[in-house]
């Protein structure tokens, strides 16, 4: 174990060490008391060929059966804190209506097992998981769905406030946007940049609804939401590329962090949808509910770089409009590669995030709620002794962590690091492909979990508050 004074890099105090996961990557159980379908449980249904290997989203991790487990083995590798995610099919098969009172006691048993851990649930509302029922509809297309969803947020804020301190209204919002209605990764693969804006409108409204419900029960915690804040650098010092990365930035930052912090959207976005004639269709009131109800806390998922540049090419004016019209994405030569996931590593990315908080955001309290790398193959670096000998993820961390503390050190309101992930999960149409976690899982040994050494490391990063 690392001795006090070789500590090279030390974090506040009461920093939170953990990790984090959603419900539909980790429970499986998906049809198993009374649990309704969300989107990708139908999904896996109708196209199981868009799942690699085909695995489907039934069985999952098994944190369902296994979180007793689970939660212990987190305390053991140093969590004082962790992100879950209530699954909204589980609470409320149909999406709207009927509670399910398995859900609430098995939500209520994990919830008190993690506090008698000492580890403080961070609970997320919303993570890519719409009820099928209510996407029959329209999901959130819809704006009854906005509707369910503040009655569901509610609902949670009552079963759960008395213990859960820190909530978060939605989990990458921009990324049901790209993946439903602009590039066909995520149901109801829609194609179709109108509908996206609407989407995209009604979950940032549905967020500042879910917060101002929260306030006005006077729960004495703090609500917030969590962003995929993808820095966007230019190729170039070139005015064109600065405005592509200017307008790549409002599209898939901005667009969120805008309004969830300042309660209003980047005009640059709102020039170019009203050019467009793509405007959303906002009511009467909703704009002031947006600006009245910005968050607490926000939470900062970190994976990798957009590079942009100028457009190359005049984009074909007949195809569908999406927002690549005004840049293209730039191959930097010489990137570093995460080669599983195909996304760039670059660390100092995290540092420039916290530094636009610290400057551009008023320095509002936030924390890093993902940062990992998804590595296919785990099992070719189990040692003899049985542990996944995961030095890339130990490296990967520590050289993010290093950027963090160089913004702390400069003043950012930074609290905590989480990984992607505790355990292995299901990542979504990847399935099981890369794995994430501080913790292995086997499949084929009924999900058998065993600390990778990055467990064993963060445990004495997380004891002596540094490495
Ligand atoms: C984030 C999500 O996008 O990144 C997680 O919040 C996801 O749900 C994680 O699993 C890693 O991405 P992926 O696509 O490799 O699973």
């Amino acid at each position: 174990m690392t001795s006090a004074n070789e500590i090279k890099y030390s974090f506040p105090e009461g920093f939170w060490w953990g990790s984090a996961a959603s419900a539909t990557q980790t429970e499986g159980a998906a049809d198993v008391d009374g649990k309704g379908k969300n989107i990708w449980d139908y999904w896996y249904e109708i196209e199981p060929n868009r799942f690699f290997d085909g695995v489907g989203p039934a069985n999952t991790s098994q944190f369902y059966y296994k979180y007793k487990e689970d939660i212990k083995l987190m305390k053991e590798i140093g969590h004082n804190s962790f992100r879950m995610s209530i699954s909204w099919s589980r609470l409320i098969p149909k999406g709207t209506g009927e509670v399910n009172p398995k859900a609430i006691e098995f939500y209520n048993n994990v919830i008190n097992e993690f506090i008698n851990n000492g580890i403080e649930p961070f609970v997320g509302l919303f993570h890519f998981d719409m009820p099928m029922e209510l996407q029959k509809i329209g999901g959130w297309e819809s704006r009854e769905v906005v509707a369910a969803y503040e009655a569901f947020a509610k609902t949670c804020f009552e079963l759960f406030g008395d213990r859960v301190k820190k909530w978060f209204t939605h989990n990458e919002p921009i990324v049901p946007v790209e993946g439903g209605y602009l590039y066909d990764f995520h149901y109801p693969n829609v194609v179709d940049f109108k509908k996206a804006v609407q989407v995209g409108y009604h979950t940032m409204l549905s967020s500042a609804k879910a917060i101002k419900a929260y306030r006005e029960l006077k729960q004495d915690g703090k609500i917030g939401i969590v962003l995929n804040l993808t820095p966007s650098y230019p190729r170039s010092q070139n005015p064109a590329d600065i405005k592509a990365s200017v307008i790549a930035d409002a599209f898939f930052n901005r667009s969120f962090l805008d309004p969830s912090v300042k309660g209003e959207f980047p005009q640059e976005l709102l020039q170019i949808l009203k050019e467009e004639g793509l405007m959303p269709v906002i009511e009467d009131g909703d704009l002031d509910i947006i600006k009245n109800n910005t968050v607490d806390i926000l939470g900062v998922n970190y994976y990798q770089p957009r590079r942009v540049k100028a457009k190359e090419n005049l984009p074909n004016p007949e195809a569908p409009f999406l927002p690549e019209r005004f840049f293209d994405n730039y191959v930097m030569p010489g990137r570093k590669m995460n080669p599983h996931r195909g996304w760039e590593i670059y660390e100092k990315g995290i540092y420039d995030i916290l530094i636009n908080l610290k400057e551009n955001y008023g320095n509002i309290e936030c924390f890093i709620s993902e940062n990992g790398m998804g590595v296919e193959g785990e099992e070719k670096f189990r040692d003899e002794n049985g542990i996944i000998q995961d030095d890339y993820r130990i490296e990967f961390i520590r050289e993010h962590l290093k950027w963090v503390s160089k913004a702390i050190e400069e003043g950012s309101n930074v609290k905590g690091y989480h990984l992607w992930t505790f355990m292995d999960n299901w990542s979504w149409t990847n399935a099981y492909k890369n794995r994430y976690g501080f913790v292995s899982v086997n499949l084929n040994k009924d999900g058998e979990r065993t600390i990778k050494k990055s467990g064993h490391w963060f445990k004495t990063v997380s004891d002596n508050n540094g490495f």
